[in-house]
Order: C-alpha cells, then structure tokens, then sequence
C-alpha cells in the first residue's frame, strides 16, 4: 500500500516492483478519468505497460450486474489474460464493481486499487470486499478478493465537493471512536483544512497522517480478523442504524458516511443508556463530528421515514438468521464491544430521536 502526495505518478514502477507484467486495463467513470486518467496511463506507459481503459458513467447505478457485463464484453473483446492487470481509478463505486470484474473474469486477474475518495483510501479499497448490487438489496452480490496493490494520492482528494469530502471522514471519526482516541483530537484539531480541498495547506503532512493512520486501522483490523473471528465486526460502529436509515430512505438523501455519522450518534447513545459510556465522551463524539459538518440527527430537510421502517431494517437481516442485534458500542472513547442484550425500546427511543421525534 503507498499513501502519500504524488504516488499516483509512481503506480506504473509500483505494479513493475510487485511483479505484475501483461497489460493494464485501467476502470475509471466519467468524471474521475478526465481529471486524472492521463497522468495514470502515463506513470503506466513509462513502466512499459501497454494500456487500454473504460470509463463507467458516474454514480452509485453503476455498481451493477450490468456494469460488470459490459467490462466483461470489453475485456474479452481485447483478449484480456490472467496476466494482466485490472486497475480501478475512483472512488468506492468503482472500486466495488472494477474489484469484482478482476475477481471474476477468468476466474481472477490481479486487481490494482487507486482509490481517490477519503472513504475508499480509508476504507472500501483495503479488506478485499468487491461486489454489485442488486435491485433488491445493496451489495448482495461480492467476492473477497484483496488487491495486490493499493495507491492512495491524496492529491486526487482536491478535487472532491467538500460534502463528499466530510462524508469519508465520518468513517475516520469511526475508526477514532473504535480504536485510537488521539485520531479524534488528531481529526479535530485539523478539522479546517482537512475539509477545505481548496486550501493551499489542504495536502499537508497531517492529512497524509491522518489517511494512513486510518487505512493501517483497517489493513490490521481485516488481517486480525482472520484469527479472531468477528473482530470485524467493530467495524459496524454506527452502521447498525445508519444502514438502516440509508435503507429506510431508499438510498437516497442521505451520503453513507452521513447516516453513519447519524448512526455513532445513536449508538453512543445507546452506550450511555446502557451504563457503558459517560455521557460526555458521546457529546465530544458528536461535537467532532458537527465540526466536520456532519449530521447526529436526520436533517430537517429530508423526508423523515417512520421510527418502525428503520427499525425493520435494523433487525432485517438478522431476524432472518433468528439472531439477536449485535450492537458495537463503547466503553470509552478509542475503545468499542459487541453487545447483544440492548433493550428493543431502548433502540426504538433512539432511533425516534435520531429521526427528530
Ligand atoms: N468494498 C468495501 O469494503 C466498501 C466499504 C465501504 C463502502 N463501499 C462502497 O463504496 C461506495 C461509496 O464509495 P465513495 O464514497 O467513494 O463514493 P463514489 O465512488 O460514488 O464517489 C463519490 C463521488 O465522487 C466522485 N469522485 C470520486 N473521486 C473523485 C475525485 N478525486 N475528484 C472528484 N470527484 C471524485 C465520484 O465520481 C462520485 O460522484 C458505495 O457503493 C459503498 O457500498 C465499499
Ligand atoms: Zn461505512
């Protein structure tokens, strides 16, 4: 994995040290490549690649089934073999679906990740999770299939609206919360330019700091969980009602860091009820959390679903298996555990909360 100012430009001699050789079939979207699809081909071009690329068009419909298709068409038309190298360029959608293209078309090529939003460079492109959706559930259809390489520019972040940007350090807030209490102060303390692509200090040190110490999170917590099973899991903080507001929503409104962000403030919440958490460490977690411009209830100007239409999407999944809702809550902050016994009208006044009722 490199992180760092610039490494885009060195992911051709990257590939070439990791010892990937054929061609590079570089997956980008309509707005990602013309911003940085030439200096990518180039850094390809100079380590002698040859180079062929697809452009999806933007946007979270593309992570389909039907997308994958077409990359399918386009590489068996070039004649792609399992020597060559799939290299996704954007962010998570396009992550998820070129990922899933390299683990299925012939049955696995090597899979390159250059990811360019916060939430991929932290998060989707590290763990080996690729995957479509489908028209009845988001990402039901996946493999696990780790890149063999990761580039993180953090460069490319300029480019991001401020509100995608704000949306992916919700999952840096998380790994915060779950793991590392200094990241808060960390994140907190540079939250201005951290949010300000435009600023010239934008690409400091800090944020460097900041993306890498989040992504070694993740590469650990994912390496870890091999051993110890469900280890994971922690990384569920916040999604347990945020997925279910998202989906209560039909998707729509609402970024996923955003209901995630919704999410920790719930379930902070939930850890003080239940005597785990002192009540002013969740109202730090959700002041950090308003400064990065990020909601802890349901904004007023998105149509509210019902309390029970959340709440059914909370248990759904595991009400199919006859489980009880695991619940990540914490005990202090950098610190989290899985916990079962959560009281349901406990949930049900929280989620009413976070709902503005
Ligand atoms: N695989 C995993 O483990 C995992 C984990 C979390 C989320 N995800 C998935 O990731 C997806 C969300 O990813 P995302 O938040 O990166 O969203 P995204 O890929 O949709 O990117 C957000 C928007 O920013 C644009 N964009 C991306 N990079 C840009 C740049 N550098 N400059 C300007 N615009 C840019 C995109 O075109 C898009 O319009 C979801 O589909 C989610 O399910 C996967
Ligand atoms: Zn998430």
């Amino acid at each position: 994995m490199a992180i760092g100012r610039g490494v885009l430009a060195e992911t051709g001699t990257r590939m070439r040290a990791g010892g990937l050789r054929g061609r590079a079939f570089v997956v980008s979207n309509e707005r990602i490549f013309p911003l940085y699809g030439d200096p990518l081909v180039a850094s390809l071009r100079a380590a002698d690649f040859s180079v062929a690329t697809y452009q999806l068009p933007d946007g979270e419909p593309t992570k389909s089934l039907a997308s994958a298709q077409l990359l399918y068409d386009w590489l068996a038309d070039l004649r792609a073999e399992r020597i060559d190298t799939i290299v996704a360029l954007g962010g998570g959608v396009v992550g998820d679906v070129a990922g899933f293209a390299a683990a299925t078309f012939l049955r696995g090529m090597p899979l390159v990740q250059v990811p360019t939003t916060v939430l991929s460079q932290i998060d989707s492109a590290i763990g080996g999770k690729v995957g479509v959706n489908h028209r009845k559930g988001k990402n039901l259809i996946g493999a696990f299939y780790p890149a063999r390489l990761i580039v993180s520019d953090v460069e490319t972040l300029r480019s991001l609206t401020p509100r995608v940007l704000a949306d992916g350090w919700a999952e840096a807030v998380k790994y915060a919360m779950i793991l590392d209490a200094p990241l808060l102060d960390l994140l907190d303390d540079n939250v201005a330019t951290l949010c300000d692509p435009g600023s010239a200090t934008f690409s400091s040190d800090r944020l460097v700091e900041v993306v890498e110490r989040c992504a070694q999170h993740k590469v650990r917590i994912v390496a870890e969980d091999e051993r110890e099973a469900n280890l994971r899991m922690i990384l569920n903080y916040g999604h347990t009602i945020g997925q279910g507001i998202e989906a209560a929503l039909s998707y729509e409104g609402l970024l996923h860091g955003e209901a995630v962000s919704i999410g920790m403030s719930g379930a902070a919440a939930i850890s003080v009820a239940t005597g785990f958490l002192d009540a002013a460490l969740a109202r730090r977690q959700d002041e950090v959390l308003r400064h990065f411009g990020l909601p802890v209830r349901l904004p007023a100007d998105i149509p509210r679903p019902t309390t029970f239409a959340v709440l059914e999407r909370v248990a759904q999944d595991k009400k199919a298996r006859g489980a009880r809702i695991q619940w990540v809550l914490l005990d202090r902050i950098g610190h989290a555990q899985i916990e079962s016994g959560v009281p349901a009208a406990l949930v049900q006044e929280t989620i009413d909360r976070l709902l503005g009722g």
